[in-house]
């Protein structure tokens, strides 16, 4: 079987991304593509290394064009997928990349984004545990997909087998990330300018108020089994753009827990993650950098265990586009449909 699928905000970064995986897809046909202020011209404008879909023009995002199609991506600013997830009440699959349908709390929502609350969605991160299973199986046959914020899935990854094993607090939790300026999107911002962030590093977001704050505590809690709006998980979480157009190298450490064992440390992420393609944890004394995973689905992680300040540090590099966007997307899409979970994604990069 083929499924048709339409992909909104398609002039876009993630949009873009979600488009070169799915072409590359063999039981996918990308019939529709839509965008906002380019609607109208052809999407090779806007995505001119897309060549396999020089036929393809952007139409208006709106209900119709959308409607009539197997699946629905949708890859908009947040608080813009609301409007039209409503009326997609007969479309077997949506995904949105966006973070209307990814927090389960509306007093989190209300004060990290606010507008209009929308229901929580099945949330698109396959490897992450939740209790004791791991949520690719909430995650087959799914027919609504959150797909995750790109830093947000990138610490949950990280720090997930450390709070469900309970061999690290929770409670005191700092992570801080050098980020590429593609995982604030393609629109013009001054900030974002080449001038302003060649040559620098520039932190944002400082002090609680990033947007993938209640994200993160959200799946950590589902990973140790508490409820969501568990107030013993505390995170200090500060993103750094860096002059590098992907990528994010996550650097999150958490206290150990009294009593454990550096085996134990290791075995609660070498048993979460040993049996994955996609989330790899390096031998001991390695870490990844960026470059490693540029263009893969894959999160690359070292982990290293600091007796002196009784802190766990977890390394971990993705590609904001792929595993965290599109490939997270296109992973949890093959899982909703019966596919192979690893179809049309790579856990290789380009290099050099
Ligand atoms: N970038 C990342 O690394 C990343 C990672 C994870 C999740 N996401 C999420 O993916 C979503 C898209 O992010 P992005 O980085 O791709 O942003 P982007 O590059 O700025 O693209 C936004 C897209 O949405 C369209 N759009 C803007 N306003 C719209 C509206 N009112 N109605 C319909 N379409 C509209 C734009 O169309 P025009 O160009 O025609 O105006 C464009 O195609 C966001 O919710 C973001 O949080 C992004």
């Amino acid at each position: 079987m083929t499924y048709s699928v339409a992909v909104s905000g398609a002039s876009g970064y993630a949009g873009g991304e979600i488009l070169r995986l799915l072409a590359a897809h063999p039981d996918i046909e990308i019939r529709t593509v839509t965008a906002h202020s380019n609607a109208g011209q052809p999407l090779v404008q806007h995505q001119p290394h897309l060549r396999s879909l020089s036929h393809l023009t952007l139409q208006d995002t709106t209900p119709e064009i959308l409607a009539g199609h197997d699946i629905v991506v949708l890859a908009l600013p947040h608080g813009q997928s609301g409007q039209y997830t409503d009326a997609l009440g007969e479309t077997a699959l949506v995904i949105d990349a966006g973070a209307d349908h990814r927090l389960t709390a509306s007093d989190a929502w209300d004060a990290f984004y606010g507008g209009t609350f929308h229901e929580p969605w099945t949330y698109g991160v396959p490897e992450l545990l939740v209790g004791g299973a791991k949520q690719r199986e909430a995650l087959r046959g799914a027919t609504r997909i959150a797909a995750p914020g790109c830093n947000a899935s990138t610490v949950s990854l990280s720090l997930a087998p450390g709070v469900a094993a309970g061999v690290i607090d929770a409670g005191d939790i700092v992570s801080v990330l050098a980020v590429g300026p593609s995982g604030a999107g393609k629109s013009l911002k001054t900030n974002l300018l080449g001038s302003e962030i060649l040559g620098t590093a520039n932190p944002y977001a400082v002090g609680g108020t990033h947007r993938h704050i209640p994200e993160i505590r959200q799946a950590l809690a589902a990973a140790s089994g508490r409820p969501s709006t568990d107030e013993s998980i505390r995170i200090s979480f500060t993103p750094v753009i860096v002059p590098m157009a992907r990528g994010i190298l996550a650097t999150s450490t958490a206290p150990i827990s009294e009593g454990v064992s550096d085996a134990e440390i290791r075995a609660a992420w070498e048993s979460a993650y040993g049996d994955e393609t996609f989330v790899q944890l390096l031998p001991a004394g390695e870490f990844p950098r960026t470059a490693d995973v540029l263009g893969a689905n894959t999160a690359l992680m070292g982990l290293a265990i600091d007796r002196a300040a009784n802190r766990v540090t977890v390394v971990t590099a993705v590609d904001n586009l792929v595993k965290g966007t599109a490939g997270a997307a296109v992973q949890s899409m093959n899982l909703a449909l019966g596919l192979p979970e690893d179809r049309a994604l790579s856990v290789n990069g380009v290099a050099p």
